[in-house]
């Protein structure tokens, strides 16, 4: 066979090292944890749905649906895509498998990766990896205190400092049908100086002129209506009271009327956490209440809050403030055949004690007692279990204790008992 060009990894994606793939697993366990005291249980979905599932439930004119989801037809001609988020497929989910039955409240949370067809840069995937949760079946602002907590509990609980929480109130139907009509009104002055998604945001969704990166449509936003002054009653209560119960839970918050969320079935709450470390200020996460969703994906009418985020940024924040991950997994003991004819009996004590559930390597190319004994010292383990010609013929294992130069032997069939109380005391 001829050598080929070699194939890299698509842009966008990137693999996750052996030497960086722990501080993904202490991230999902944080998240985990959090979630588990808040009585979240996980829903798994697939990685591909129905194309239809996005286009109708993040919106046709949003930038996920128009410009980055990844959309393919399978053999049969189905229209497919990867899913670019979490919430669709958890509503989808929820619809079908009837979820509602028995349960007034589902808490439902998952993790996994996600594709957009996003332009690559920091912070900014093809696929990333990303943690959500979804509290279905109340529009009580309580629930969106929870939801906020959460998200505010997990930044906290990996011990970031440099994060914002920001938050709005987006309205419902009826105030945005006002609100819009300000904006047009608004913007329509400035047409010529807008950037050419706005001008065509201004007919299709105005509320999304607020969120342009472009420098000049960012500063003529700057002092286009807000969407606060236009929020009835019930959307203004709502707030009221969600802000209210944020004070008595000591969360920190900001309200920034500019969040608009980049999808289009939110209404009133929407928040998100900004990395206030780096000048960019990218969202480590973000949510918001969709109240009309699952009613429009066929399901009976029910509200939901729900948020997420990015692993990939969470780790970027995290090792700007110099946070731990836990440690990266290492063996309890690393066994050594001190000669190459007892490599078998060090095969088999390997077996017993892996088999008991500790974790232990055994070293198979290397001959040399030195090679061994420096291979050992790299492992980071705690022990060596050593099997010469010795330790052999009388059918004992010698085991050295790595951080404290000592060392003892002890007869094979004891070793599992000892070593499991030895390992016990450095965990
Ligand atoms: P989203 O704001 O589109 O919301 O994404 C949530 C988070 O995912 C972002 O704040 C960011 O941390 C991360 N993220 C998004 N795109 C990328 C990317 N290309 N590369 C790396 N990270 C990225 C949603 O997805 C909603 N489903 C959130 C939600 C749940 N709302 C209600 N429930």
């Amino acid at each position: 066979m001829s050598k080929q060009k070699m194939i890299k990894a698509p842009r966008g994606t990137y693999d996750i090292l052996p030497d960086q793939s722990y501080k993904w697993a202490w991230i999902s366990d944080k998240f985990k944890q959090v979630a588990a005291s808040f009585n979240y249980l996980e829903l798994v979905t697939p990685i591909f749905e129905s194309a239809q599932l996005f286009e109708r439930s993040v919106g046709d004119q949003t930038d996920i649906i128009e410009k980055e989801m990844y959309k393919f037809k399978d053999r049969k001609g189905r229209l497919l895509a990867l899913r670019p988020e979490g919430t669709a497929p958890v509503v989808r989910s929820y619809i079908e498998n009837n979820l509602r039955a028995g349960n007034s409240i589902s808490k439902l949370f998952y993790n996994g990766p996600m594709f957009r067809y996003d332009r690559p840069q920091k912070g900014r995937y093809r696929q990333f990896y990303q943690y959500g949760i979804e509290y279905i079946g109340t529009a009580d602002p309580f629930a969106d205190a929870e939801v906020i907590l959460f998200s505010d509990y997990l930044m906290s609980g990996l011990g970031l400092e440099k994060y914002r929480l920001e938050i709005n109130s987006i309205g419902c139907s009826l105030c945005s049908e006002q609100y819009n009509k300000a904006l047009v009104t608004y913007f329509q002055r400035y047409t010529d100086q807008l950037c050419s998604d706005c001008q065509k945001r201004i007919k299709n969704n105005p509320k999304r002129l607020l969120d342009c990166k472009v420098p000049n449509c960012k500063s003529l936003a700057d002092n286009a209506p807000s969407m606060l002054d236009y929020l009835d009653e019930k959307c203004q209560e709502h707030f009221e009271q969600l802000k209210s119960h944020l004070d008595s839970l000591d969360v920190d918050y900001i309200v920034n009327p500019k969040i608009v969320r980049g999808l289009d079935y939110y209404n009133r709450t929407a928040f998100e956490i900004i990395d206030i470390a780096t000048e960019a200020q990218t969202a480590l996460l973000g949510g918001g209440r969709y109240d009309n969703l699952i009613e429009f994906l066929g399901g009976k009418d029910t509200p939901a809050i729900g948020m997420a985020g990015g692993i990939e940024r969470l780790i970027a924040a995290m090792e700007k403030e110099n946070l731990p991950f836990g440690e990266q997994p290492k063996p309890d003991i690393y066994v050594i055949n001190n000669d190459i004819s007892t490599k078998k009996e060090a095969m088999l004590v390997t077996a017993k004690l892996r088999k008991n559930g500790l974790k232990v390597e055994f070293e198979i190319e290397k001959n040399s007692f030195n090679k061994q004994f420096k291979a050992a010292l790299k492992s980071g383990a705690n022990f060596t279990a050593i099997i010469g010609e010795d330790e052999k013929n009388t059918d004992t294992v010698t085991i050295k204790n790595l951080r404290k130069e000592e060392q003892s032997r002890y007869k094979n069939d004891e070793i599992v008992a000892i070593m499991n109380e030895k390992c016990k005391k450095h965990r």
